[in-house]
């Protein structure tokens, strides 16, 4: 099994791209199944995620191609209903394309998803909403069947803030019979980026972006008239640079992101007296002597990612004082505390959802297993930052959500390798 090997402890500098984000190109995927024909998609991250997506659409009847990070995906000879199991298990975006399935193909078998060990995950918003369409879902050993004639519009309060809940219902909406209402709907960039592609492509949905969704369903599916599903770039990808910046950076330049998606994490690094420069597709940013504690809260967007929490979290052990970090999104994101102790962090739990980081502490590298994408970034982060030599194991997990770390790394001075 590969691993990444790192020696930390030198300091970083250069410029770095930012690529397309893993949780825009997913959906993209998925909104494949609205079209009757081909559809492109651009832009696109070369990680395992996507390799898995494409996979069960293939194995949906799809055809895809990729080409220049350009994925051209022809859902016209598409003829099953079934999604694979063990891949469908294996992503947690794998139930976004249960609704686009189920509102064309009237039938649609999909298991309980799988995706990141941080917290329980379920689908029971998912289920609600389709039900609330008039589909009749029941659930069996391997996961879940649905059926519907044709779905018809729902006026549909999420009980729960949910992103992939908020594209699968407003997905399946398009082709559904009246008019749809999202009540409490994710408010994320990917979410709007999302509904205006398909509204380009004939869809009719009003207010994306805010937390109420107006769909006006229509009867045939939707035609790819006009161009190109442009993966929007990743802000969790340009976060992570950011925070490696501020721990480690002479002056990093992260390029080709969108500034405006990155307020909440600016705004603590003013707090945390981090200094920055903003352009119109870029960012920079250097480590300050002293990096002051600053608490902080994950809350759907516009608030602080959760993507972004273990990251930050590392970087406050470089900070002076103690922050007061506390995960509201998912119930197991705090997953990788006692590794960094084991770093050298002084980090303690106080309660199920707060942890307290105390700072600065030194750090030193050791072996550690990455439990999920984003721990296993933030633990690059700390085997950058600390001294000595880290191996980092299981990094399949980083692979799903970044594209060849180590060589990006490398071009910022790191020494990271891969063996
Ligand atoms: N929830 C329910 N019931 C549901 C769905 C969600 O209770 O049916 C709960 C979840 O358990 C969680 C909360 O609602 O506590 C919010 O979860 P959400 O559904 O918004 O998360 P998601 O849509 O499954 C996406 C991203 C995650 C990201 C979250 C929050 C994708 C494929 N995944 O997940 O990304 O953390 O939104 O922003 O879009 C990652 O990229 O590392 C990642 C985990």
């Amino acid at each position: 099994m590969a691993e990444l090997v790192i020696r930390g402890g030198k300091k970083l500098k250069g410029a770095i791209e930012v690529g397309g984000g893993k949780n825009s190109v997913l959906k993209g995927i998925a909104a494949s199944l609205l079209f009757a024909g081909p559809i492109r998609i651009s832009n696109i991250p070369l990680i395992e995620d996507v390799r898995r997506m494409t996979e069960l659409l293939e194995g949906l009847g799809a055809g895809v191609t990729e080409n220049s990070r350009i994925l051209k995906i022809d859902p016209g000879a598409l003829k099953g209903h079934k999604l694979d199991n063990n891949i469908a298990k294996s992503i947690r975006a794998s139930i976004v394309l249960a609704g686009p399935l189920l509102a064309r193909e009237r039938r649609a078998v999909f298991p309980h998803p799988g995706g990141d060990v941080i917290g329980k995950r379920p689908i029971d918003l998912f289920l609600e909403g389709l039900e609330a369409m008039g589909a009749k879902i029941r659930a069996n050993k391997n996961g879940y069947e649905a059926r519907a004639e044709r779905l018809k519009g729902a006026d549909f309060t999420f009980r729960t803030i949910s992103v992939t809940g908020t594209e699968t219902l407003m997905m399946s909406a398009v082709l559904a019979k009246g008019r749809t209402i999202l009540r409490n709907a994710a408010m994320e960039p990917e979410v709007e980026h999302l509904a205006s592609f398909l509204n380009k492509c004939g869809a009719r949905i009003k207010g994306a972006g805010t937390s109420t969704i107006e769909i006006a369903g229509r009867a045939g599916r939707l035609l790819n008239k006009r161009g190109t599903f442009v993966t929007l770039p990743d802000r969790i990808d340009a976060g992570g640079f950011l925070i490696l910046g501020a721990a480690l950076g002479r002056n990093i330049k992260v390029n080709k992101c969108v500034p405006g998606h990155m307020h909440a994490l600016l705004q603590l690094f003013k707090a945390a007296s981090i200094p920055y420069k903003i352009g119109q597709d870029w960012i920079s940013v250097s480590r300050p002597r002293t990096i002051y504690a600053t608490d902080v809260k994950t809350q759907e967007y516009p608030g602080f990612a959760t993507d972004l929490q273990p990251l930050f979290a590392v970087l406050m052990t470089q900070a002076k004082g103690q922050s007061l970090i506390f995960e509201t999104v998912h119930d197991g994101r705090l997953n990788y505390i006692e590794e960094l102790n084991r770093m050298g962090a002084k980090i303690f739990p106080a309660d199920p959802h707060r942890i307290l980081v105390s700072g600065p502490t030194f750090l030193h590298g050791r072996e550690i297993q990455s439990p999920d994408i984003r721990a296993g970034m933030a633990f690059i982060i700390a085997a950058l930052v600390a001294k000595g030599e880290s191996r980092i194991k299981n990094i399949y997990q980083i692979d799903r959500g970044y594209e060849k770390i180590e060589e990006r790394l490398t071009k910022l001075g790191a020494d990271i390798r891969r063996i």
